[in-house]
């Protein structure tokens, strides 16, 4: 299992985090355990950071911004780093892959799928950095009138454990394309993969100071950086209830920010659909990642006349689904952490109360280890959609089917939640395509295919209470910065 760095980590490895170029330590000295889910097992250990060690991390970031050379360098150089970082992480695919995989459990071919998606960030980023250009605007008799596009300063990114080194590069290639300078706060239950890319930045040629790493937990690090009155801007992939607690710290020091909260995002099957062209998608969209993606379809509507084939077909290949030890490589691996699979398995206690009926379940790996944090998939039928099941983000391999009777119906249950982040829309009827995407209120609408979490051209981010502002594809780059405009007077 894993690859060669995996090998040269010795039992209890002590992982530095970044500062001005250098690997250190917490302040404190105090560390966190790096645990594995698939068995439970403590192999590393990580710097647990206070509020003393963001600033120190926050002064360098504020200093390489203010004193250059990043934030005025030509902006094809800071392309050509990045196409450097790029070609960088795919020499060391492997090894980032095995880390990956190691510390949040996922499956190795998901490992080496975040793998190819960070790597498509920089690719695409470091294209992208010199393509960014204001406009001219007509004024008034005498004068001319210019935007320019300017980084924001220092930014803080707060990464989650689900996809973290795909989350973390995308908000690293969009604020570095842009000129910015960054504090990046990883999750206490996945930082490996932050520390591993801050490093190879190093040495793609990112000056000292541009890209800082502290870890810690969120109510220490993290708060901590999203209060600092020296960050300009704060990015942020996480839960609701935490992003609110971001805002509001951001919120004193009046600094703006981007906000992916998740979903409950809905896949709405028509009669007239290619039912065999859904099946895989469907299932995939909510067992990807154990269903740990923001963008899980964790809700499929299925048009009355042809809901018991449709679920009954689904229903078949969900009792077939194994749940394992990453470096089994089955169709999913345990959930992040004890909190999480008993918070799942609280969910589908409730769902089952609410009257919810399981129509399958799959199974867990009989050789994987008990010390593990495993959940077996479970889909839930005739799922009444004002219930907690079909509200609220599970975080898990937990599918809930809905029937519904017409265009209008399927519109209304798939608006119904508070979230609105990616929606599926599967049908041959050209006209309802058109319809059914443009009134579902979703950051990105799916016809005929669904995307959980792909796609780094295209923009992402939510309505509603899935957040604000858009990362990923050109789009992220004008969040990663802020307009300036220029008046001259040549009367
Ligand atoms: P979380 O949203 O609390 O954690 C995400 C990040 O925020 C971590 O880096 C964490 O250290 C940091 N953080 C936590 N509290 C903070 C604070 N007060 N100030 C600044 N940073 C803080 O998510 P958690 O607790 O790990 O998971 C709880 C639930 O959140 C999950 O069950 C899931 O439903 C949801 N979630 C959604 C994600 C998404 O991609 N939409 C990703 C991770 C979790
Ligand atoms: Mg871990």
């Amino acid at each position: 299992m894993g690859g060669p760095l995996l090998n040269t980590i010795a039992q209890g490895h002590a992982f530095m985090q970044f500062v001005d170029g250098r690997a250190v330590d917490a302040l404190s000295g105090e560390r966190i355990d790096v645990i594995c889910p698939s068995d439970g097992a403590v192999f590393a250990s990580i710097p647990a950071s206070g509020a003393a060690d963001v600033d120190r991390a926050v002064k360098s970031a504020r200093k390489a911004f203010d004193e250059g050379p990043w934030s005025t360098m030509p902006a094809v150089e800071r392309g050509r780093c990045l196409t450097r970082l790029y070609q960088i992480v795919e020499k060391n695919a492997d090894e980032l892959a095995a880390l990956e995989s190691r510390d949040t459990g996922k499956p190795a071919r998901q490992g080496r799928a975040d793998v190819t998606a960070t790597m498509r960030y920089y690719e695409f980023y470091g294209g992208a950095a010199d393509k960014v250009h204001g406009d001219t605007i007509p004024f008034l008799e005498g004068y001319t009138a210019l935007t320019l596009r300017e980084p924001h300063g220092v930014v803080a990114g707060i990464i989650p454990w689900n996809y973290p080194m795909q989350i973390l590069s995308r908000v690293v290639g969009a604020a570095l394309a842009m000129g910015n300078t960054l504090v990046v706060k990883p999750a206490e239950d996945a930082s490996l993969s932050t520390i591993r890319i801050a490093e190879l930045a190093l040495e793609a040629g990112v000056p000292p100071g541009v890209f800082n790493v502290i870890t810690g937990y969120g109510r220490d690090a993290g708060a901590a950086l999203s209060a600092h009155s020296e960050i300009d801007y704060v990015t942020f992939t996480g839960s609701p209830l935490t992003g609110t607690a971001i805002q509001q710290a951001a919120a004193v020091n009046n600094r703006g920010v981007t906000m992916e909260l998740g979903g409950k995002s809905p896949q709405i099957v028509f009669a007239d659909a290619d039912i065999e062209a859904a099946l895989p998608v469907l299932i995939n969209a909510i067992i990807q990642n154990g269903g740990q993606t923001c963008s899980a379809g964790s809700r499929v509507l299925i048009e009355r006349p042809i809901y018991e084939q449709v679920a009954a077909a689904l229903a078949e290949r969900f009792s077939r689904l194994v749940a394992g030890p990453h470096y089994a490589d089955l169709d999913l691996g345990p959930l992040i952490n004890g909190r999480q699979r008993d918070r799942v398995a609280n969910m589908v206690a409730a769902a089952q109360e609410a009257g919810a009926q399981v129509l399958a379940q799959g199974t867990i790996d009989p050789a994987a280890p008990s010390s593990g944090c495993y959940h077996a998939p479970v889909l839930f039928g005739s799922v009444d959609p004002s219930i907690q099941l079909a509200q609220e983000e599970v975080f898990g391999p937990v599918l809930a089917l809905l029937p519904f009777d017409n265009e209008q119906d399927a519109v209304r249950i798939a608006n119904s939640t508070e979230f609105g982040l990616v929606a599926g829309v599967w049908t041959r009827d050209g006209a309802r395509q058109h319809r059914v995407a443009k009134r579902v209120r979703a950051g990105q609408v799916f016809v005929n295919g669904y995307g959980a979490g792909g796609g780094i051209e295209l923009p992402f981010g939510g309505f509603k209470k899935s957040g604000h502002g858009r990362e990923k594809g050109f789009e992220a780059l004008f969040d990663m910065s802020a307009t300036k405009t220029i008046v001259f007077n040549h009367q």
